[in-house]
């Protein structure tokens, strides 16, 4: 039977991650279909770990498209209790700059057609959600940044990640909207995973690479598609050290957090 504790969702620029060892391919049909491609599972320092690329290792899925309930079901069904997102990010403030990296605390929905949860169909439950991500999680994977000691990475410890529906990217207008909102960094698939996460009773947290300025910046035209790909591979190759310290820290030291309980006074409708 194939389980691992700890799960690895990757985004834009991080399709693979190279140290796994012993890489197992599994395909996992859910209730809710498939998952955005097969989960990696493999060794990471001698921890199994699961890795699914989001977007499906070709990217092929759009942000609106993503299977996010299989992904997170598929997860489950592994055994996984911490599941890291590590996701490419616009900067909606001066000082988060490209390649840097953000562990945000709060999340603002901005997304209009994504199925955010597993409920429904006669079962109704309302999770606690005031805390969107794993606290305990959270400081784990910034502590992880802060060790792997990456030149030119600025890390950013907490901050709002605003989910935006895409694909098409934001207007001025609302790039400056997003800020007035005090929101760090902008992207458009982690608040659906972070709700069914909780949902699942997995412990989330988001590793934000910084690609971009968002429109809002006055260098945001001089901003070359190549630019752009070339800071996604920079991320990624970061993003692989960091999960790599984090899965050590988690492994060393797995912390109780609150997500592993969400469902205990959630679900109202009467079980039995
Ligand atoms: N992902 C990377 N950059 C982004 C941006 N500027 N807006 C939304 N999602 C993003």
């Amino acid at each position: 039977m194939t389980e691992a504790a700890i799960g690895i969702i990757g985004g834009s620029g991080l399709y693979k991650m190279e140290a796994l060892k012993d890489v197992e391919e599994v395909q996992i049909d859910t209730p809710f279909g498939k998952p955005s491609d097969a989960l990696i599972v493999g060794s990471l320092d001698g921890v199994r770990v699961a890795f699914l690329a989001r977007h499906g290792r070709n990217h092929h899925l759009l942000p609106s498209e993503l299977p996010f309930r299989a992904n997170i079901y598929a997860m489950k069904s592994l055994g996984v209790k911490y599941l890291i997102s590590a996701s490419a990010v616009g900067s909606l403030k001066e000082e988060a700059k490209p390649l840097d990296m953000v562990v945000p605390d709060q999340f603002i929905d901005r997304t209009k057609n994504r199925i955010s949860t597993f409920f429904g169909q006669g079962i109704v439950a309302h999770v606690a959600f005031g805390d969107p991500v794993c606290l305990k999680l959270a400081q784990i994977l910034a502590d992880a940044v802060e060790s792997s000691r990456l030149t030119e990475v600025t890390l950013h410890r907490g901050g709002t990640y605003i989910c935006m529906e895409g694909p098409t990217f934001s207007t001025k207008a609302e790039s400056n909207l997003h800020r007035s909102w005090g929101a760090t960094i902008i992207g458009m698939t982690n608040l659906p995973e972070a709700k069914l996460a909780r949902e699942a009773e997995i412990a989330y947290a988001t590793l934000a690479l910084v690609t971009d300025y968002d429109c809002w910046h006055p260098d945001h035209d001089s901003v070359t598609v190549e630019l752009v790909i070339a800071n996604l591979q920079r991320n990624a190759i970061n993003a692989q050290k960091v999960i790599q310290e984090t899965v050590r820290r988690l492994t060393e030291n797995p912390p109780d957090s609150d997500a592993h309980s969400a469902l205990k006074y959630a679900i109202l409708t009467p079980l039995d």
